[in-house]
């Protein structure tokens, strides 16, 4: 298959290009090259024989109707986004001009696309969101397909809207379209400001590890190359028009995941005292979700998809990503906004 890929040089983007690669796919990753972006997470695949790229904003209409016409994809798997909910918080305009006016850009493009094509059915949409459109949950209960959407803050607001669009291109147009939610990702090529490599940077920078609030607030984990396994299996088995919840049911508390990351650093990177004295409790967050927690009964039950490693297997591995591929994140260090405290608002 020719998979277009929108945001394949970001994080999770650029580990759904390596997976399909390797599995035959020919790739086409369209990225405009935000703060967030780094080629070095796609250099594995660069000189592959089905690989190409293509730096475009996808709030660009021209542009995306110039590279769907070149390339021709069967199916378009979109990740670009804005994706911190800190800057969010700073600087909401961009999250409603990418997420929601770059998605609306998107779904014009394909749907003019689909229809020069013939409306073939086999053509897919893909639209990768999160589990954050669904809002804050108390100390009990996961959240399903079915969860009506609730969104706190302008990111999870931006990712919201883009999926209602995605809806509705479908019921409106037809448009083949299939959505997955997603909760936290974590590993390799993760941009250093998200929670897990900054506690591994402050860590070894030997600065104060920032933990907003008292630390209770939930998140449910999950390795990224599981994730981009679960996007390739939607794309080819999902049901045209359903969505799907991604999730391994590794919910930690910040501060539980934080001192475990500490103690894998102690083992792994050991010095006379512990990481875990570098923790230190922060401002809260304006809107701080309380728990996340996806139910993923459906993508298990209907498409057979199980992550392949433990939260403590992929912490492990992520740990030993970042002490080996220093080179990586040490050339984003100087990125804006890459090591300063975001999202406080007044
Ligand atoms: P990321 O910030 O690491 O990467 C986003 C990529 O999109 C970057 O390469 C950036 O250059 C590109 N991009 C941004 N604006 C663009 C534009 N206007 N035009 C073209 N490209 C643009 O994000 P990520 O963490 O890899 O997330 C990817 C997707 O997955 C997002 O849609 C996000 O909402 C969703 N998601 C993320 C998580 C998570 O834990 N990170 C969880 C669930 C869902
Ligand atoms: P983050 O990685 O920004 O993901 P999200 O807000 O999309 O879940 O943050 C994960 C959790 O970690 C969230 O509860 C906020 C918290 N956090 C900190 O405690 N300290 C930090 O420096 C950051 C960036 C996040």
């Amino acid at each position: 298959m020719k998979i277009l890929v929108t945001g394949g040089a970001g994080f999770i983007g650029s580990a759904v290009v390596r997976l399909a690669i390797s599995r035959g796919h020919e790739v086409v990753n369209l990225d405009a090259l935000t703060y967030a972006a780094c080629l070095d997470n796609v250099a594995s695949v660069a000189d592959a024989p089905g690989y190409a790229f293509e730096q475009v904003d996808i709030r660009d209409r021209p542009a995306l109707d110039r590279v769907l016409s070149d390339h021709r994809p069967d199916a378009i798997m979109h990740l670009a986004a804005e994706s911190h909910v800190d800057r969010s918080i700073d600087g909401p305009a961009t999250f409603i001009e990418t997420n929601v006016m770059g998605t609306f850009n998107l779904l014009e493009a394909a749907r003019s696309y689909w229809d020069g094509q013939g409306r073939d059915p086999a053509f897919r949409f893909h639209h990768i969101s999160t589990d954050e459109v669904f809002g804050s949950l108390g100390p009990e209960g996961q959240f399903t397909e079915e969860t009506p959407y609730d969104p706190r803050s302008p990111y999870s607001a931006s990712k919201a809207s883009s999926d209602h669009l995605v809806r509705a291109w479908h019921e409106t147009y037809g448009l083949p379209v299939v959505l997955t939610n997603c909760s936290n990702n974590y590993g390799p090529y993760h941009f250093p400001e998200k929670l897990i490599p900054i506690v591994i940077l402050k860590a070894l920078a030997g600065e104060p590890i920032p933990i907003y609030g008292d630390g209770s607030n939930v998140r449910d984990w999950l390795y990224v190359e599981d994730h981009a396994d679960a996007l390739l299996l939607v794309l080819e088995k999902g049901a045209i028009g359903r969505s799907y919840n991604i999730g391994g049911e590794n919910e930690r508390s910040n501060l539980d995941l934080v001192r475990t990351l500490c103690t894998i650093l102690d083992r792994m990177a050991p010095k006379e005292v512990s990481y875990g004295d570098q923790i230190t409790f922060v401002a809260d967050r304006p809107g701080h979700d309380a728990r996340y927690a996806i139910d993923p009964t459906r993508i298990r039950d209907e498409l057979g998809w199980r992550p392949s490693v433990t939260v403590e297997e992929g912490l492990e591995k992520t740990v030993r990503w970042y002490l080996d591929n220093r080179d990586w994140w040490q050339a984003l260090l100087d990125r804006d906004g890459v090591g300063r405290r975001l999202g406080r608002a007044s």
